[in-house]
């Protein structure tokens, strides 16, 4: 059955806390512990002499309430002995200098010695815990991130990566065009990480993709080799490890291949934004989780309290938060909701950091509502086979995030945004959809939304011009077609490869950045921003035409007949009225029914099983609404999650 969870580091606290501790969380109904992600130096004190004496205690002490745990392995914060004697297994910065210790995550994933110490460590404590009951997965690290790492392995293992990919410097050369400012290597030894201070935006777009793709290529290796040698000493272990959106992101579906499931750190807004276009719904994120592996996953780190330390603190989760944010997870897929933290950090790097047990010691306000939170999930027996099942899928791309991030395209433009507008859009109109790999298999979806397809796979055009040929209804948008593999421009008109499937082609087009333009669609008025295309139809019919500049009355959003399926093509980006209207016509086309009346932020989700169906109507708004679905009528109060449950057949 789904259920609720917190992370714990029986290692901040005093013993005498911990029976204490164990015994509130089973009065709450908490089922599951994370536990030791942080603890290398109480796990090793020093080198190759390992205590298990205080884990033993705590992990007994979850056990005998039936609480369930998650192990880590902690090799996020190597202890400062392994640093001072292993100085290689510290990160380099860009100015080829050891990132000085004392804060976490500043271990490289490429080092020897850190794969060794680490090997040992995994394997000893892998082998301590393999019969123990109570530990039912484990978390490898924490948050991993695709960083950059200019050490010395790490600049060998990236010139290795090149040369491996093209077999030869001219090769190299013309992938990335390094004629140009006179950048040709003439030796494997001029191929280094981009050092120095200057702004990665002046770097050659083509080689920075490929230093990112190194870059993640180390955390999934990283990854593998942890989960190998647990797999080494615990053949069926559940492994997973709680991954977040960050600036280096790894690629999900890369990196999440070895495990068996996703977890996913998830921390929404505690302030709701003043400007109503203001995307905010977490709802994109949970759905982006559950696409990586089209399976239900976890949430390893739930918003619990007051977040801030490193920053000031941000305002207090407000009533409704803590309770809706949990169900609205559940609703997407979450079959555990874990939440950061059990009490807020008083001493060390994290303070402020607020839990559910404020640094008074005192259960809080929060805590209340997070019992509330178990009671309600305890009642609602959803079992973890209660999947979610759509017939839209919107696509994601790691490499289309970073070539993106590498060059933004115009001001404001942002891959993520891009993605969430559809996803909003969608959701409006009560429909739930699945975000998933361009790799992913398209059957079984009526709708594939493909926005900005920038680097180009040929295998990717392919299967979408397969899935549109046998009848599917996909939507292309601006910045389609631009690249090929290698980062560079492809030489025909835009979207390139994609246009004999949406009949029309980029004439010309304006990067109007945060500078809006009015559109008209179907008689209405939209403002559009960031980018416009301004597209010559070749097939297609105009579904929109810009109403303001030189190229008013020039199509910018289109329809086109391929094969026996449709293919929508949107040359603009728009506020958040115009992706719900233009939705509106993909659902028609594609023959799916959507609620036209659904207030502004009340999501519908279905899980279901092939017995039952639990229907979440979540209110992410902070005031109370009124919502009529299928003929009946609810008052949610703000962040509510009403949950419907029924039999099928
Ligand atoms: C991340 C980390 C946690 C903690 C929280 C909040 O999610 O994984 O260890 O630092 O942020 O600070
Ligand atoms: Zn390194």
């Amino acid at each position: 059955m789904v259920n609720i969870g917190v992370d714990y580091y029986p290692e901040h606290w005093d013993e005498s806390l911990w029976e204490k501790d164990a015994e509130l969380m089973k009065t709450a109904g908490v089922k599951t512990v994370r536990i030791a992600e942080f603890a290398w130096c109480r796990i090793e004190p020093r080198e190759n002499e390992f205590d298990f004496g205080w884990l033993d205690k705590a992990v007994k002490i979850f056990a005998e309430r039936d609480i369930d745990v998650v192990l880590c392995t902690p090799t996020n914060c190597p202890p400062l002995w392994l640093y001072e004697k292993y100085p290689d297994s510290l990160q380099w910065t860009r100015d080829s200098k050891p990132i000085a210790t004392g804060i976490r995550g500043h271990r490289c994933y490429n080092s020897p010695s850190l794969r060794r110490l680490s090997e040992r460590v995994i394997v000893k404590l892998a082998e301590h815990y393999k019969d123990e009951p109570a530990v039912i997965a484990w978390q490898i690290d924490n948050e991993l991130d695709a960083v950059h790492c200019c050490c010395p392995t790490c600049t060998e293992k990236f010139r290795n990566f090149v040369m491996s990919k093209y077999g030869s410097l001219p090769e190299v050369n013309s992938a990335y065009g390094n004629v140009v400012w006179s950048g040709e290597y003439s030796s494997e030894t001029q191929i280094i990480p981009p050092l120095g201070s200057y702004e990665l935006a002046w770097y050659n777009p083509a080689y920075m993709l490929d230093w990112f793709r190194f870059c993640k290529e180390s955390v999934n290796d990283f990854v593998r080799f942890q989960a190998d040698l647990i797999r080494s000493v615990i053949p069926d272990a559940k492994i997973t490890t709680n991954t977040w959106l960050c600036d280096k992101t790894p690629d999900f579906h890369e990196m999440f291949k070895p495990l068996d499931f996703v977890s996913y750190d998830n921390y929404p807004q505690t302030k709701l934004p003043d400007d109503p276009e203001e995307l905010y719904s977490h709802a994109f994120h949970l759905d982006l989780m559950r696409g990586i592996k089209r399976k239900n996953f976890w949430i390893m780190e739930q918003l619990s309290g007051v977040q801030g330390c490193w920053m000031p603190m941000l305002t207090t989760p407000k009533p409704g938060m803590i309770k809706g944010y949990s169900m609205q997870a559940i609703a997407h897929g979450a079959d555990k909701v874990i939440h950061f933290r059990w009490r807020s950090a008083a001493k060390g790097a994290e303070m402020f950091w607020h839990g559910l047990i404020d640094q008074s010691n005192k259960p809080s306000r929060r805590f209340g509502e997070f019992t509330e939170l178990c009671a309600e999930v305890r009642r609602l027996e959803i079992p973890e086979n209660a999947v979610v099942n759509n017939k839209v899928a919107i696509l994601y791309s790691s490499e289309q995030e970073s070539a993106l991030q590498i060059q933004p395209q115009t001001n404001g433009f942002h891959y993520y945004n891009q993605l969430k507008s559809f996803h909003d859009g969608l959701t409006a109109l009560g429909i739930g959809c699945d975000i998933i790999s361009e790799k992913a298999d398209f059957s079984g979806y009526r709708v594939v939304i493909a926005p900005t397809l920038f680097i180009t796979d040929e295998n990717v055009s392919k299967r979408l011009h397969r899935f549109t040929e046998k009848g599917g209804v996909c939507v292309i948008t601006n910045r389609s077609g631009v690249k090929d593999d290698n980062n560079g421009c492809i030489m025909s008109p835009l979207p390139t490869v994609y246009s004999d499937m949406t009949g029309c082609k980029v004439a010309e087009f304006d990067a109007v950045g945060r500078d809006s333009v009015k559109i008209k669609m179907g008689g209405s008025d939209y403002r559009v921003s960031q980018w416009c295309d301004i597209l010559e139809l070749c097939g297609a019919e105009s579904l929109a035409e810009y109403a303001e500049r030189f190229y008013a009355g020039l199509p910018c959003v289109t329809r086109n007949s391929f094969g026996e399926g449709i293919c929508y093509y949107a040359g603009t980006i728009g506020e958040r009225k115009f992706y719900k209207d233009l939705m509106k016509q993909v659902l028609s086309t594609a023959g799916i029914e959507y609620v036209d009346d659904l207030p502004q932020n009340v999501e519908i989700t279905v899980r279901e099983t092939n017995e039952e169906k639990f229907t979440f109507i979540f209110n992410n708004n902070g005031e109370q609404i009124g919502v009529e679905y299928c003929g009946e009528n609810f008052i949610l109060m703000p962040f509510e999650c009403r949950v419907l449950k029924s039999r099928k057949g």
